[in-house]
């Protein structure tokens, strides 16, 4: 029998992350073994993945020589930042270096770096139709990763780049469900215009992923975007009446309007979604959903996703 190659997962307890580890773990038979890490293995969450049969590692990106330790006879690591838990984009940079250096040192044969594109390339920072942030970016959460390519490139591992989408769970956990207006009728906001925007069940990124590993050799260097499906805002409403069983109107925030709403990364989003508009062909183009299926044959529809969610739909 062939040992098994471990996988060592950063955010191994989240929601890129988790849905990679549970990939594995549920491939028993599988090439591989799975190795989660997690800045406490002592918490609920990292406590339930060793019940469930990985190993557990502590290791914080934010700490190089964790992160050596931790993927140390690794022979994959799934490298993924958390933008939202400190909103800097030299941080994520930095963090991209100290992952890209750990698995270099480490010997590690194969990363996935979940990653985004560098706006700026469609969106030059003197381009007045949105507004520069910080100083040096358009979409901070966006280009910061993109600045973290480089850092994949010149450790010289070799690297697959995962271009996520928007995930539907934002409607769960980030507060982008429908909303009751004053007269108790429920509204979608999204600053999409009548542009498609590429979504995916978070779970489904992970075991994207998971096909990433499986085919190895032959996306390493690639490019890879991956999407569940390309919808409008109207669409989303629409799925959203159906499952609800009440009408859920589509309102188009206006990109000003959402950039001066009163929470902390308004202006990034406004940006984000702006990018997402505006170059419309280019971003679903690099987000073949064909392709992503092929990955991940379970790939979920929005409509699929919403009957296995719709209990935790957030109504604001
Ligand atoms: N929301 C979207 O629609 C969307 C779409 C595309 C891309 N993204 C990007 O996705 C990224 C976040 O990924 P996610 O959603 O999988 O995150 P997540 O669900 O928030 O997962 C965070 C996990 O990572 C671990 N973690 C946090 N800080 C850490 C650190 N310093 N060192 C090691 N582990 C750490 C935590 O585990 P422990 O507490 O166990 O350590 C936590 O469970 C963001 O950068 C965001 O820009 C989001």
């Amino acid at each position: 029998m062939t040992a098994r190659k471990t996988i060592a997962v950063i955010g191994a307890t989240g929601a890129q992350g988790g849905g990679l580890v549970r990939s594995i773990l549920a491939d028993a038979d599988g090439p591989f073994a799975v190795r989660a890490i997690t800045r406490d293995p002592g918490s609920t969450a990292a406590k339930a993945l060793a019940d469930a049969g990985a190993e557990v590692v502590a290791a914080d990106i934010d700490d190089a020589a964790s992160l050596r330790r931790a993927f140390a006879g690794a022979h994959g690591a799934y490298c993924v930042t958390f933008f939202w838990a400190h909103m800097s984009p030299e941080k994520e940079i930095a963090e991209a270096h100290a992952m890209a250096g750990a698995a270099r040192d480490a010997g590690v044969q194969h990363v996935i770096w979940s990653t985004l594109e560098d706006s700026r390339r469609w969106i030059p920072l003197d381009d007045d139709r949105m507004p520069t942030l910080m100083g040096r970016y358009k979409v901070p959460h966006f280009d910061a990763k993109a600045e973290g390519d480089e850092a994949f490139r010149d450790s010289g591992v070799s690297t697959t780049f995962l271009l996520t989408s928007f995930y539907w769970d934002n409607l769960i956990h980030f507060g982008m469900g429908p909303r009751k207006g004053e007269d108790g009728s429920l509204v979608f906001a999204l600053p999409m215009g009548d542009k498609k925007l590429p979504g995916i069940a978070v779970a489904d990124i992970g075991k994207c992923a998971f096909g990433v590993f499986k085919r190895g050799k032959e996306l390493i260097g690639k490019r890879v975007g991956i999407a569940g499906e390309h919808l409008t805002g109207q669409e989303m409403a629409s799925a959203l009446s159906k499952v609800l069983g009440r009408e859920v109107a589509y309102y188009p925030v206006p990109f000003d309007a959402y950039r001066k709403f009163d929470f902390p990364g308004a202006d990034d989003l406004g940006n984000m979604f702006q990018f997402k508009h505006d170059f419309e062909d280019y971003f679903c183009g690099a987000r073949d959903i064909a392709f992503s299926r092929s990955l991940n044959p379970a790939l979920q529809t929005f409509d699929a996703w919403l009957a296995a969610n719709k209990a935790g739909i957030q109504i604001g």
